[in-house]
């Protein structure tokens, strides 16, 4: 009997703790998880595939040297240290709510998230330290990029 009250007791304890996800909490810790499910590591931290996921904090959302190249020419996964350096966290939501980018990046993904969600990365970007230089500038078709890149499409899309 008393250990039923007593887990009843704990019960309703953490209850609040287990819906943080969910409840609009705003955090650093919960930045870095959307930053992660949310696929942003994949393209804009170099060597994340590399290294099997390991963040390496020096490097993390710093943007990519390595272009993405199709029949919108060559493009680089931005350093979103430097997209939300003098931006408020107001201003970001507002951006990320609206903005849009050449492919491969899914700004649709972004536009689909809660305000807390926003809020948190806009945190865990700025967690993160020095801006640094930002990532090569996007390239038109037909210009061949000095970089190493990916081609992701033909510079062509087939019809249909
Ligand atoms: C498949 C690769 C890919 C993924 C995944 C990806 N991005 Fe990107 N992202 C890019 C590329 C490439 C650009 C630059 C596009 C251009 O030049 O127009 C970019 C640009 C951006 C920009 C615009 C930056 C600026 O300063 O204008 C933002 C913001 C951004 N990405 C946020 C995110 C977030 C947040 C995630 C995770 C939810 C994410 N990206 C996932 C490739 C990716």
């Amino acid at each position: 009997m008393t250990l039923k009250l007593c887990l009843a007791a704990f019960g309703a304890a953490f209850l609040p703790l287990a819906a943080t996800a969910e409840d609009g909490t705003i955090s650093v810790e919960r930045g870095l998880q959307i930053s992660i499910i949310g696929g942003c590591h994949d393209c804009h931290t170099p060597r994340y595939s590399e290294t099997e996921g390991k963040i390496d904090p020096v490097n993390a959302l710093i943007g990519n040297p390595v272009g993405f190249q199709g029949p919108w020419g060559t493009t680089y996964a931005a350093n979103l240290r430097l997209t939300i350096k003098g931006e408020s966290e107001d201003d970001f939501v507002e951006f990320a709510k609206t903005f849009k980018a050449k492919p491969p990046m899914p700004y649709f993904n972004v536009h689909a998230m809660d305000e807390s969600d926003l809020r948190s990365l806009y945190l865990y970007i700025g967690s993160l330290g020095e801006p640094g230089n930002p990532a090569p500038e996007a390239l038109p078709p037909g210009v061949a990029p000095p970089t190493p890149y990916v081609v992701m499409a033909p510079p062509t899309m087939p019809k249909g």
